[in-house]
Order: C-alpha cells, then structure tokens, then sequence
C-alpha cells in the first residue's frame, strides 16, 4: 500500500512511457499539464479491476452483485464528501460527469429571478462563468496587477448590491496562475450580505487539504465541485456538494429513471436525495475510481501533499527565472497561496510554438493557449479592447490568439521532471532548437520540418478493421 510520496512515483500508470523525438532519441515523456488532468495510480487501476467482478446496476434488484455495488457506490458518495470536511446529515454529494456538468446543475437549481444577481471574478475558468451568466445577472469582479482577485472590489460589490446577491461564484486555486482564493473570508463576507457562496475547487482539492466548515460556520462554503479526472482518477465523475434542503426542493434538473418513488400518467413523486438528482445509470465504475484515489492522497496526506508542491514550485519558478527572455505571470515569490501551475511566455514565440518544441524536442507535456479562461488571459496580457477586436478579426487568418504556455504540477513529479522541463526551455530561450518550424495552413498547429508522426508506434487498441471503417467513415 502506498502512504508517502517517497514511493508513490512507482504507482503512477504512464511515468516511464518513452516517446520518439524529433531527433529520432528515445525520451521518458515528462507530464507537466496536470492541472488539465492527471494520470491515474496503479493502486487506482487495481481498484477498478478488484470491483469489476462485482460491477452491477445500483439502487434496483436484490441480487447479490446489485447489493454490493450498491453499498460500494453509497460509500463512496460519503468518501467524497468526507475528503472536503462536508457535514453529512446537512449537506448531500452529487455525481456528475465533471466540474462543468456540476456547476450547470448547480446553476439550473437555483431558479434565478430576473432581479437576483450573481458575483463572480475575472478569474474564473469558463465552467464557473459560463453557467451562471446563462441564468443570472453576473457582476465580474476585476483583478489587481499581480493577477490576485480584488478582494476590496468584490466586498464593495455585496455591499453595493446588498439584498439581490444571492451567490458569490469563485475559484478555490485559478488554473491559469495558480492563485488561491481566500475562500473561507469570502465566504464570511457573502454570508454576511444574505448570499451563498459556491466555490470551483477544480484546481484545489489535489492540492490543498479542504474543509468546507460546519455549516453554522460564517465561513462555511455552501457549494463546492470538483472532477475525479484532475485527482488521479480520470474515470469520468464529477462532484458536487450542498445543502440537502437546497436540493431537496423543487424538481429534478434531469428528470428519468432513478429520480423517482411514484410515477403515475398524471402524477410523479420525486425520490430521495442524492438520487433525485442522479438522473440514469450513474458511474459506479468512476466513483470506485474516485474513492480510491481519495484515500491514496488522505493516507498520504494532503498536508504532505501541498508541502511537496509548494517546495517543487518553489525549485521550478527559482530555475525558470535564472533564464533570460521569460516572463512568468502570477506570484512568483510568496508561493504560499498558489498550487503548482505556472503560466509564461518566452519573448519573441507564440506560445504554441514554445509548447510543439517542448514536446518534439524535450518529449515534455504542457498546455498552451487561453486555458478557457479568455477574459483573465486577456487581462494578464494586457491586451487592449482594440487590440482584442483585431486578434478576433483575424481569427480565421491567424489562429494564433493570446495565449501562454503553463507547466502544472501533481504531486508525483520531482526535481528531475523540472530540471528536463527547465533544461529545454534554456535550449528555446537561447535558441538552441534544432527543429524549423512553421504552421500547417489547414489545422493552424506548428509542424516540425521533416517530422511524421504515427499514433499506431505508440497506441492502437481497436481491432484494424473497425478503426479502417471509422476511419473512412
Ligand atoms: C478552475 C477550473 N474549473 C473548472 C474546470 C472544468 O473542469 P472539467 O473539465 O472537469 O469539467 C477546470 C478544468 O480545467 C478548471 O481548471
């Protein structure tokens, strides 16, 4: 059983895969995007194939396989919700899909009126903007020069709008400069106006131990959600957590089999929670994932945890800024509240040209672009109203829109993955490539001169001929 990081590199599904450069070397491929999602554990993989023999429809029959798994996916409700501190007998947890699929339900439930208003940030990622602008008036509380939410704007906001907030929308940790929220203190400041709070914790609760608080506590977060996927268990659920009479009103927001206890041609009683609001089949395989994940990183220790990663974005920021031509955004010297994502540009390179060297020449894994956070990206780039009208004019012309390349870590990565990462970065600030890059007129990607690539070499799991039928399909 795994319990400390010292042995946990051993139990990461996918750490020594080798890939093919650009020079024809073999290379162990270096993730460094795990803040868009994770690779999964052994101990994880193993679990899914320990219930598998088990595996059976939940919540209906009274064989001996429906019993178990219907007992297992219970648990692992109370799993999800025990991880973020969630007081049971008041709050209930929802499977969903992922963090967007939640933030939609969530946003669904609330039956806006034309009056009420939500507050949200710049910040955020579009899951948590997104759904709540289709259903409510937000307000967008902007950000101060080092990226950080302005908190005093945010406070003025609940203050100015007192009585017609009924949700503060925010970030647990931003997935673009890795910021921390202070949520607790937020909460406290929207409890105090009249509102609830919600927070994304999409990026938080890997990272960070979690407590949402009692729920008598001012500082209590009302709703949070979060995805299996970015957790090490990328098995397709998400998670959503709330007040049990939040929930237990008003009808199912996807109504079918399992939301029911009666079902007449003229009448239909709703069930209990949470299955009032698990509409279908749910993901019992996921939520095995998910458990299991949970009680690798808590017997490890999420304190451990975010020591680790404090301590490796310290190392990675500290290499990265010895090295000319870099520009990282977001805080790069009290790294206490930010989790391990960092967003740069190298001077002179489109971001996605940075990213395909990374990856043809270094075999290293990064994200590049806006991050689906458009409006923060733009307002950490500076970029004029003017100049954002001609960037999305040329759209067609010019795919190459605002952007910046982001390395994030988990908490399995080591000094070794950033001296590889920071190494070939030394090699693209002083230009040391070797590849000659241009842009593929029809997809809008870089390609590497004399560079091919066969995803046969490294996957090729369906049988020849369904792939050839889908393929000429
Ligand atoms: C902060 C944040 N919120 C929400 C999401 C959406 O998560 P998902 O894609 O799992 O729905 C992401 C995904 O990157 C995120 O980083």
């Amino acid at each position: 059983m795994i319990s400390s990081l010292s042995n946990l590199r051993s139990d990461v599904v996918g750490l020594e895969t080798e890939i093919q450069l650009l020079d024809g070397r073999p290379q162990r491929y270096v993730f460094l995007d795990n803040a868009a999602s994770t690779p999964t554990f052994r101990t994880v993989l193993r679990s899914v194939e320990d219930f598998m023999p088990w595996y059976s429809g939940v919540h209906r029959g009274n064989g001996l396989k429906a019993i178990v798994a219907t007992d297992v996916f219970d648990e692992t409700h109370r799993i999800a919700g025990r991880f973020v501190g969630a007081d049971l007998s008041a709050n209930v947890v929802l499977f969903s899909k992922n963090t967007t699929e939640s933030i939609n339900q969530l946003a669904n439930h609330f039956h806006f009126g034309p009056d009420d208003i939500v507050i949200s940030t710049v910040m955020e990622h579009h899951s948590n903007d997104l759904p709540w602008r289709k259903h409510a008036r937000v307000i967008h509380v902007g950000i101060l020069p080092d990226g950080s939410v302005d908190l005093a704007a945010l406070k003025n906001e609940l203050t100015r709008n007192r009585g017609k907030v009924r949700l503060v929308a925010v970030s647990g940790a931003s997935n673009v400069t890795g910021i921390c929220n202070p949520i607790h203190e937020i909460a406290e400041w929207a409890h105090a106006a009249g509102a609830m709070i919600f927070v994304d914790a999409a990026q938080l609760v890997a990272h960070r131990p979690v407590n949402i608080l009692p729920n008598d506590d001012p500082g209590h977060i009302d709703f949070l959600a979060y995805s299996a996927h970015k957790m090490y268990a990328p098995f397709g659920v998400g998670v959503l957590i709330g007040p049990m009479d939040f929930f237990a009103k008003g009808d199912p927001d996807f109504v079918g089999g399992g939301t029911v206890s009666y079902v007449g041609l003229e009448e239909v009683e709703w069930g209990t929670l949470p299955h009032k609001e698990e509409a279908g089949s749910p993901n019992v395989t996921g939520a095995v994932a998910l458990a299991q994940a949970i009680s690798l990183l808590t017997s490890i220790g999420m304190q451990t945890i975010a020591g680790h990663e404090r301590d490796l974005l310290e190392y990675a920021i500290g290499k990265m800024k010895k090295l000319n031509g870099i520009k990282i955004y977001g805080p790069t010297a009290d790294l206490e509240h930010k989790v391990g994502v960092i967003p740069f540009i190298v001077d002179g390179m489109d971001h996605a040209l940075v990213a395909t060297i990374l990856s043809l020449e270094g075999g290293i894994g990064v994200r590049n672009g806006n991050f689906c956070a458009q409006p923060y990206m733009r307002k950490l780039l500076n970029v004029s109203p003017e100049e954002e009208k001609l960037k999305r004019a040329a759209r067609c012309d010019n795919p190459i829109l605002p952007g910046m390349v982001r390395a994030s870590l988990g908490c399995y990565n080591n000094e070794e993955d950033v001296d590889i990462f920071v190494e070939m970065l030394d090699r693209i600030v002083r230009k040391a490539y070797i590849g000659e890059y241009s842009i593929h007129p029809v997809t809008g990607l870089y390609i590497a001169k004399g560079y091919s690539f066969d995803i046969k070499k490294y996957f090729q799991p369906f049988h020849s001929s369904v792939r050839d039928e889908a393929l000429a399909s």
